[in-house]
């Protein structure tokens, strides 16, 4: 198995929307009711508002053997927008290299704290990796409510 990650290209568009939607409904299947999961992820979706979203938010993408497994961003604020695996590849490590790669650009780029909206599925993961949860949120997302926490974390600052 190879793991590669890379900056997102125009024209990942409708991959990373697969990604999101398998990850939706394989992954977080465990925490949320099938209304929750429609509501959230659903099959029908404004093509040019989500690629539009990509193209502001700038993912990197993860992909095992040339297929594209994962994607997660990081904006200027700090705050993670997107963070997603897809279903058939889940704990295999992309979650763990894509946390990597956005701690490695919040160094570079002079980012001292990580912030997400996480779901109840993510956030063990999130805490294993020195998130703490500042909030526990209920979000309306397509006339559903779901449960999730505002999860955040200090980076050290390296004194040169
Ligand atoms: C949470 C998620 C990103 C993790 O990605 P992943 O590729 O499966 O994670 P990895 O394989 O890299 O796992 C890294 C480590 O975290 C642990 N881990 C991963 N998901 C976990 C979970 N849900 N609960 C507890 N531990 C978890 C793994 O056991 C592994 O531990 P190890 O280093 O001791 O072996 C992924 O499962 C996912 O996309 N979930 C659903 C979508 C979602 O809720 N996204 C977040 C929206 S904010």
């Amino acid at each position: 198995m190879t793991l590669h990650l890379r900056d997102f290209r125009i024209g990942d568009e409708a991959a990373l929307r697969a990604v999101f939607h398998s990850s939706v409904h394989q992954l977080a299947c465990k925490n949320y009711s099938p209304g929750q999961l429609t509501a959230w992820g659903p099959l029908q979706h404004d093509a040019a508002q989500w690629a539009a979203r990509l193209r502001g938010n700038q993912p990197f993408v993860a992909e095992i053997d040339g297929c594209i497994a994962g994607f997660a961003d990081l904006q200027a604020s700090g705050y993670i927008d997107h963070f997603f695996v897809t279903g058939a590849q889940a704990g295999r490590g992309v979650g763990a290299a894509l946390m990597g790669r956005l701690h490695q650009s919040a160094g570079s780029r002079g980012i001292t704290r990580l912030f997400a909206d996480v779901s109840l599925t993510a956030e063990p993961f999130f805490t294993k990796n020195g998130f703490v949860v500042e909030a526990r949120q209920q979000v309306q997302v397509r006339g559903a409510v779901l449960a999730n926490a505002r999860m955040a974390k200090a980076l050290a600052v390296c004194q040169s």
